[in-house]
């Protein structure tokens, strides 16, 4: 048993705490949320202030520290864990620059010679604008920094282009990105790496639409495995994608240790990166937890050591994951809240209303004894089965039982691939 505290508190951390509760690891949670506190200690900290956690891993003999977003990793936790020689899970601060800034990681990534979408570079919001005014579209426009999900404009037509240059004004940054729009599927594609070796973690779709064709989320559900991840394009997306990122961070002086998740698009020309993350998705580590065959924690802790990684692997069931994301009313702009929850049928195994669908928390919150929405995404549903169809099936049928006043859910999650399934 070892103690760990995991920083976040959304579904991502919560289906983490759960894979490691259920190891029989004891489980810290900062933030966390409800679902989590049913097997965890859930503490108020501030992930900003990096003393105050390394504190509370000193008084509370914590063993392994494992963040979830991308946000501390970006202010330089690991830098400071690392000069106190304390464990803990994810990127430097040099090396988060593959998320926290596009702009360096699409010129580090070109020199690397990685298929990237044909990209513009610009150090100013004026200069973009100037380079796009009268753009017939078929482009994106990214800011490069931080943005939770808002921060890339995809342009169709040129009637699209003012309501997204005055999005992108209102998010302030300093430099901007322009590349070329691609078309294919998407895919998201996961890896360990200690800096040097790697191993593969897991494939998935994700569905940032609200719905079809409507504004980007945050993420509204998946599916995992993906099928189009033939062992010939895993090696293509291993050998020209991974690995010379890998190599790249290295010899740039940073190298990276921790989860890449690289978000693809298989294009006509071959797979190209739409975007680098420096942590594991969410919805799709929801996905992935319940499917993982082995233990999460070694794997997670031979990341910050040097040469062990090569000793493990990821093991998964043979069964798919297919998880529906439940939000609420006016997500992804205005979300209202304060809404009661009622079906959560959470046991001590915290497991959904039957014995395969796992209900994870995210935005949620406990007033006076009763469960209730607290955020945009509230709840990610999961459903394990050994074919889409019936995994779907699970996780609607756990999402009918759970309520709350303007709930929203995408019907069509995983829907192509369940047609794919039945015709084949
Ligand atoms: P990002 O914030 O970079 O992950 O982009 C959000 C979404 O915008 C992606 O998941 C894609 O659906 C879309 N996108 C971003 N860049 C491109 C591109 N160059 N071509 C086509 N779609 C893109
Ligand atoms: N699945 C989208 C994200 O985690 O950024």
């Amino acid at each position: 048993m070892q103690r760990v505290l995991i920083i976040g508190g959304g579904g991502r951390e919560h289906a983490i705490a759960w894979k490691l509760h259920q190891e029989g690891h004891e489980i810290h949670a900062a933030p966390g949320n409800p679902g989590m506190a049913l097997f965890a200690r859930c503490v108020a900290l501030d992930a900003k202030n990096h003393l105050s956690v390394v504190r509370y891993v000193k008084d509370n003999a914590i063993d392994f520290v494992v963040v979830g977003p991308e946000a501390p990793l970006g202010d330089g936790i690991v830098d400071t864990f690392n000069g106190l020689n304390l464990a803990i899970f994810g990127p430097t601060k040099a090396a988060s620059r593959i998320e926290t800034s596009k702009y360096w990681c699409c010129g580090l990534l070109e020199d690397a010679r990685v298929s990237i979408p044909f990209t513009s570079y610009f150090a100013s919001f004026a200069s973009m604008r100037e380079e796009v005014q009268g753009t017939h579209g078929r482009i994106v426009i990214k800011k490069s920094g931080l943005a939770a999900g808002k921060g890339a404009e995809v342009i169709r037509m040129a009637s699209d282009l003012p309501g997204a240059l005055a999005r992108l004004e209102r998010l302030e940054d300093d430099q901007y990105l322009v590349q070329e729009m691609e078309e294919g599927p998407e895919l998201s594609f996961f890896v360990l790496t200690d800096g040097d070796d790697f191993l593969f973690g897991g494939s998935a779709q994700d569905y940032k639409p609200l719905h079809s064709g409507g504004p980007n989320t945050g993420g509204m559900g998946g599916f995992s495995p993906h099928p189009i991840l033939t062992a010939e394009l895993k090696t293509q997306i291993e050998e020209t994608i991974v690995r010379p990122t890998i190599k790249a961070l290295a010899n740039c002086g940073c190298p990276y240790k921790g989860v890449m998740y690289f978000q693809l698009m298989i294009t006509k020309r071959g797979p190209v990166v739409i975007e680098i993350n420096c942590r594991f998705g969410d919805p799709e580590t929801q996905l992935l937890m319940p499917l993982l065959d082995c233990e999460l924690l070694p794997l997670l802790q031979a990341t910050t050591k040097f040469g062990f990684l090569r000793m493990f692997e990821a093991k998964f069931k043979p069964e798919v994951a297919v998880g529906i994301v439940m939000a609420s009313e006016g997500y992804p702009d205005k979300p209202i809240t304060g809404r009661a929850i009622i079906g959560l049928d959470l046991g001590p195994e915290h497991v959904g209303p039957n014995d395969y669908a796992h209900v994870f928390h995210a935005g949620t919150k406990l007033v006076d004894g009763q469960v209730v929405t607290s955020g945009g995404r509230v709840l990610t549903v999961v459903g394990t089965a050994p074919d889409y169809y019936t995994a779907k099936n699970v996780a609607m049928k756990a999402v009918s039982l759970i309520k709350f006043e303007g709930e929203y859910h995408r019907e069509d999650i995983a829907d192509e691939v369940i047609a794919t399934e039945t015709r084949g």
